[in-house]
């Protein structure tokens, strides 16, 4: 776990990653981002991980997935981002930090905000609708780059818009976006090709994806792993698996929770990276899994409790003190553990 690896052109120092870890601390008028930003991902960038992928981002307005988050919509909200990249380059030179965007769709906060289908008052997005949303994941992708990231990571998890588009409870269109398998990967393979076009050929571009949306059903395995392989023809540089109910509470017997949906799809992928996500917290099982099939090692929770546990596993530590206890998640508020502070 703590030789170098690639992604794309990008060389991580070692093979942890810190998930992306949403703030709940921007300006909420213009989400643009505040000073509480910088102790964070200052403390992150004194820990020695190999990419820290920053909270995500929503690339239009109407796509702000929940308060206080920031944004990437439009320049304005450049300057802030480019202060948290400069901020984790300087803290060691070896950091890399990547930006992950996204849109809500039917779990925005706007009620304009358009969908898969009707849900909960929320209009079916048009074609017109579904054009504007790529366009806008491809021009964010852009602010990515002038911000200053080393990678942009695409949110196609845990039942926000393109999850949605791939899960056929949510996907009830008869139209080119929806039904099969391969009209439901449309969205995301579209803007993928969007954002490729934006950030170039070179650019390291990674997906967040459910490997299936258990329990619901409306998206297996099988075809995780088959959206998988197409994006691994197409370019993509790596995937981070992940499903829904993203933030189980963790017990010996489901610690590391989508072990086996990452296995599954880790046949279909050659020789693009997987990422694996969920429960992860005990060094010796992290390391298996890395010499199984695991190329790197996503955490979240276990960052918020030890910003520095990278290096307490290099000096032996066994495992994580995060309990997951979800309290950082329930009361939205990233910036200290809850158990440390009791
Ligand atoms: C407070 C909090 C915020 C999160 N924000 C995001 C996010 O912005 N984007 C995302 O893809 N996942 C987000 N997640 C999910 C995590 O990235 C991760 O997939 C999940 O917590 C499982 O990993 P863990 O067991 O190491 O915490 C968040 C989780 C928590 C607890
Ligand atoms: S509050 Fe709970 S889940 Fe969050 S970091 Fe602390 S122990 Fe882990």
């Amino acid at each position: 776990m703590f030789n170098p690896g690639n992604i794309g052109e990008l060389k991580l120092q070692n093979r942890f990653i810190r998930s992306a870890t949403a703030e709940f601390i921007a300006n909420d008028e213009d989400g643009t981002i505040t000073e509480e930003y910088y102790p964070l991902y200052s403390n992150l960038g004194l820990g020695e991980i190999g990419l820290i992928i920053q909270g995500h981002l929503y690339v239009m307005d109407e796509g702000k997935a929940h308060t206080h988050m920031a944004g990437i919509a439009n320049d304005m909200q450049i300057d802030g981002l480019k202060k948290i990249t400069k901020l984790v380059h300087e803290a060691d030179k070896r950091n890399l930090i990547a930006a992950q965007l996204n849109h809500g769709g039917a779990n925005s906060v706007s009620t304009k905000t358009a969908s898969a289908r009707e849900d909960k008052g929320v209009k079916v997005m048009s074609g017109e609708d579904i054009e504007n949303v790529i366009k806008g994941f491809g021009a964010a992708a852009l602010r990515v780059k002038k911000a200053g990231y080393d990678a942009v990571q695409i949110h196609s998890a845990h039942g926000y818009l393109l999850s949605q588009f791939l899960s056929t409870k949510t996907n009830k269109r008869t139209d080119s976006w929806g039904g099969s398998l391969e009209n439901r990967a449309r969205f995301l393979l579209t803007v993928y090709h969007a954002i490729r076009a934006a950030v170039g050929p070179n650019y390291p571009v990674l997906v967040k994806m459910n490997g299936s949306d258990d329990p619901l059903e409306g998206f297996t395995v099988e075809e995780g792993a088959k959206v998988a392989s197409w994006l691994a023809n197409e370019g993509l540089d790596a995937i981070e698996v992940s499903g829904m109910k993203s933030t189980r509470p963790v017990k010996k017997a489901n610690e590391g929770y989508f072990v086996a949906t990452g296995r599954r799809i880790s046949h279909h992928i050659g020789d693009m990276p997987l990422i694996l996500v969920g429960g992860l917290r005990s060094q010796t099982q992290i390391q298996e899994l890395h010499d199984e099939f695991a190329d790197f090692i996503s955490l979240c929770r276990p960052f918020i409790r030890e910003p520095d546990l990278v290096q307490k596993f290099r000096s032996g530590k066994k495992r994580a003190d995060c309990i997951s206890c979800n309290r950082c998640f329930k009361e939205r508020i990233v910036t200290k553990c809850f158990e440390l502070e009791d």
